[in-house]
């Protein structure tokens, strides 16, 4: 159940832009669904938004990218989400007022975020806020880029507050010399916000209606703007895959970050690729080169040995996986587990002690507490048309190299003989064997090579006649 809300305090609400055509990402894809750590990047800027408990989230998109909207909602918290289209995108200003409809004019305070500047912290939004309350119109997000590029330029007045923003390209050379940069990201009085917009201009440089430009008007009517310094990696605009791929390493080092304070060791951090919502525990060991895809919970105690791969898997403390194992959605793998090299699982549960240690495949299956599963292990689960599946009993010992066709069942103890294929059920205690009976011919090697030799020579062209030295 969501906290209830603060009814003294005025509503938080906010307004995320996402219309802009995002060309330089070449896809198909709307920009901001582009992942970050698994979840598309909009996602990101929502949770970091629902944290501080918005009333409601208004997505500005392009027409028919209503998806975008869709996207957010699960990430939204309590916030209602709208989705507003502007069309045609004619600037920042212009995408703010195409969310009017669903905002009006009322008290508190509205954060204007962009969609492609996904990395923003929880920290940062609450602090315009607070800056907001206190007192200010407009909240603007300022930082000092490395390069300062085409950003806009945040300029001060002598008493060192917000006086205006201007786009690089309607800058004089002094105001490209300031290195302060806007970030786009801004918190504006509820009240006020669509009142200094109705005084915003398309008489610019670039013929557009900039939300910036209400900073100098807000100041012309005597109202206080502040700004707020943020660090670069939190404001970083994504508009190409390059950036995209910055963005993703930002990410994995926050992600890395979280999980070594939470108690695991990453033998070698740069080389571990985790996702959002990757669970790790206490004392757990990360070997090199392991990939964690959505939905993977790690237990105390746990060691990911080398080059594994996990998505949608489960991992019970105590439980040793790989090296070069593959975990697949829906694999349970219970307490002290041994899930060795060249093993996949698939949607089945591997109870408590069992081992599955090489070169097998295990899928739509449980294996009972205790069992192994010899080298070479295949679970047979699909016939073409269906899946089926395989339960293997508490205790019980799969000989290498068996096939276990499904739909089969293995009782508690019972043992499956090497090499065997068993498609019928094995009663609990029993010893199943299908390979066919070994036969044996004292000195038949010899006999056998003896002949084979002759065949060889029988085939082979005569040698070529030595050639004489000149
Ligand atoms: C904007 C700022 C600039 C700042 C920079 C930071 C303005 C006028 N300029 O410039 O001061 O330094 O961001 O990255 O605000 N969008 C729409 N509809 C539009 C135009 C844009 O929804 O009509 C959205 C885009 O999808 C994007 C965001 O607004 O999420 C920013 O647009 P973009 O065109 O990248 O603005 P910049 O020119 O980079
Ligand atoms: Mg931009």
């Amino acid at each position: 159940m969501s906290p209830a809300p603060d009814l003294t305090k005025p509503a938080l609400r906010a307004v995320i832009l996402a219309a802009g055509r995002g060309t330089r990402m070449r896809s198909a894809r709307p920009k901001v669904l582009h992942p970050l750590a698994g979840r598309p990047m909009v996602q990101h800027l929502a949770a970091a938004l629902a944290a501080l408990g918005p009333a409601e989230i208004v997505v500005v998109t392009a027409p028919g990218e209503g998806e975008v909207a869709a996207a957010v909602a699960p990430a939204a918290g309590a916030a209602t989400v709208t989705a507003a289209a502007q069309d045609p995108p004619l600037g920042t200003g212009h995408a703010v007022l195409a969310a009017k409809p669903a905002l009006g004019s009322r008290p508190g305070t509205v954060l204007v975020v962009y969609g492609d500047t996904p990395l923003l912290s929880e920290t940062t939004l609450r602090e315009m806020v607070a800056r907001r309350e206190q007192g200010a119109a407009v909240v603007v997000v300022g930082f000092r880029p490395a390069d300062t590029a085409a950003y806009g330029r945040l300029i001060l007045d002598a008493a060192g507050t917000l006086a205006r923003i201007v786009e690089h390209r309607d800058a004089s050379a002094e105001e490209r010399a300031v290195d302060l940069c806007n970030s786009g990201v801004m918190a504006v009085d509820g009240v006020l916000l669509f009142d200094l917009l109705a005084g915003v201009t398309a008489d610019n440089a670039k013929g557009e209606y900039y939300l910036t430009d209400i900073v100098a008007l807000a100041r012309g009517r005597g109202l206080a703007c502040a700004m707020v310094e943020a660090p670069e990696a939190e404001v970083l605009g994504i508009n190409s895959r390059r950036e995209l791929a910055v963005a993703e390493a930002l990410v994995q080092d926050r992600l890395r970050e979280r999980a070594m304070a939470g108690g695991a060791s990453l033998l070698d951090p740069a080389s571990v690729h985790l996702s959002w919502d990757t669970a790790i525990g206490q004392d757990v060991i990360i070997e090199p080169h392991v990939f964690c895809g959505l939905g993977v919970a790690i237990g105390d105690n746990v060691v990911i040995r080398a080059f594994s791969h996990l998505e949608g898997a489960r991992i019970k403390a105590g439980a040793i996986v790989g090296p070069f194992a593959r975990l697949r959605p829906g694999a349970r793998i219970g307490e002290g587990v041994h899930i060795g090299n060249f093993v996949e699982i698939k949607n089945a549960g591997i109870e408590a002690g069992a081992k599955v240690n090489h070169l097998s495949y295990v899928g739509d299956a449980r294996v009972g507490a205790g069992a192994n599963i010899g080298a070479g292990t295949i679970t047979c689960n699909y016939d073409g048309i269906a899946k089926h599946h395989t339960d293997i009993g508490a205790g019980a010992f799969i000989g290498s190299n068996s096939a276990l066709v499904a739909p089969v069942t293995i009782g508690d103890g019972a043992m499956v003989g090497a090499g065997s294929t068993i498609a019928g059920t094995v009663a609990p205690g029993a010893l199943a064997v299908t390979r066919a009976e070994q036969k044996e011919f004292a000195g038949g090697a010899e006999r056998f090579r003896t002949r084979a030799r002759a065949r060889v020579a029988k085939k082979a062209p005569a040698a070529p006649a030595p050639r004489s030295k000149v």
